[in-house]
């Protein structure tokens, strides 16, 4: 029988969206039956409807999306009860191989553990993030202003002043993506 998955994704610059619409891609093409869900702006569907759920979150001042981590704490029980649960945020620290350890330890296993589940069931990821400092960035003109202030001074950020920085590393988003499909494939 067809295997259906929710992504639910909560984001505050578009990054996490991106990274749940291309798991969504690879899991359609893989003939999953997927709907992906902004949990601040769609309606929340029941669980019961779905074989296997993925979290998503994008970081800011080292905290989740508020809409996502309540939809992550809402629905303990009932995801305690999937075969198939995944966590990933988007976050600016995991871009950087020195800080990548960090900031999955910090972001992603640390509420799975605090809200009592098995680390080792729950697959889990801190993928990097978007440092958007164009003209149209979302971002607010102070935000901007500092993140310009380290792409002109801390060559180690990576980053270019005045332009659109995709941090992300879309091989490992992909990867992530395949496995997660594989393992659904096999509920
Ligand atoms: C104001 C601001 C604060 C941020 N704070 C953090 C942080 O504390 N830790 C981190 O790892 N990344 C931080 N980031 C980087 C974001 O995590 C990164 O841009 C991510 O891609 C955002 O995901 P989203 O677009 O889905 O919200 C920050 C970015 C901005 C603009």
């Amino acid at each position: 029988m067809t295997k259906s998955v929710l992504i639910a994704y909560g984001t505050r610059f578009g990054s996490t969206e991106e990274i749940s619409s291309k798991f969504a891609e690879i899991m359609r093409n893989n003939a999953l039956d997927t709907t992906v869900i902004n949990v601040k702006k769609d309606k929340w569907p029941p669980l019961d409807d779905f074989d296997a759920v993925l979290i998503g979150s994008g970081i800011k001042m080292g905290k989740w999306t508020k809409e996502a981590k309540r939809f992550f704490k809402k629905n303990v029980k009932t995801l305690k009860e999937k075969s198939f649960l995944a966590v990933f945020v988007s976050s600016g620290e995991a871009s950087y191989p020195e800080k990548y350890q960090e900031a999955k330890e910090k972001y992603v296993q640390k509420i799975i553990t605090d809200l009592g589940f098995d680390l080792n069931k729950v697959m889990h990821e801190a993928f990097g993030g978007v440092f958007d400092l164009s003209n149209t960035s979302k971002m607010g003109w102070l935000d901007k202003k500092f993140s310009n202030m380290a792409a002109r001074d801390d060559e180690s950020s990576n980053l270019t002043e005045n332009e659109y920085n995709d941090l992300r590393d879309w091989n490992q988003i992909q990867s992530f993506a395949n496995e997660a499909t594989t393992r659904i494939l096999q509920l």
